[in-house]
């Protein structure tokens, strides 16, 4: 099983469930907001207030673009859906796993994580993330080829779904 995608919303786990996903197939694993950083040499935070939010989404259509051909597993960033055209690249991977997780656990996954800083819900209510997160999810379903629910699931259990649904 080569070359696999994580998508799904801010909190889903994608970094932590790639690094693991990448160990476990002997993969190599990138993260798509590493990337950029690396590439724009600032905060995501700092590069949204400069440049804005639709300079940030040409960054990642670049990234998506060149990741194409690498056999590695990618966690995305949660906003890699909301444009068309990355919708199509992700229809040229072969492997695009939806981590999808329930609204409770993102918002509390969301409130305990001090480490990293998302421009899109760090001063936001609870119900102004839910207005962001409503409007994506048919985009992450329609974008997957497989939907894993990660919902008071460990790690080491999601992993082992993903690659249970996804494997050949
Ligand atoms: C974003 C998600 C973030 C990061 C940026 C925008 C989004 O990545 O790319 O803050 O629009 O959902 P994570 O999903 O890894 O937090």
């Amino acid at each position: 099983m080569k070359g696999i995608v994580l998508i799904g919303f801010m909190g889903a786990g994608k970094t932590t469930i790639g690094r693991l996903l990448a160990e476990r197939l002997e993969l190599a694993h990138v993260d798509f907001d590493d990337l950029i950083v690396e590439s724009i040499g600032m905060t995501i935070q700092d590069y949204f207030d400069r440049y804005g939010e639709a300079a940030f989404r040409e960054k990642e259509t670049e990234i998506l673009t060149h990741s194409l051909t690498l056999d590695q597993v990618i966690s995305t960033g949660g906003g890699i859906i909301l444009k068309e055209e990355n919708r199509q690249l992700l229809q040229q991977f072969p492997k695009v796993i939806y981590l999808k997780t329930e609204p409770e656990e993102l918002l509390d996954r969301l409130k305990k994580d001090t480490v990293n800083i998302r421009p899109l819900v760090v001063s936001k209510s609870p119900a102004e993330i839910i207005d962001i997160y409503r409007p994506r999810m048919p985009l992450y379903e329609e974008s997957a080829t497989v939907v894993i629910d990660t919902t008071r699931k460990s790690p080491a259990e999601i992993v082992t779904e993903i690659i249970q649904k996804a494997g050949e």
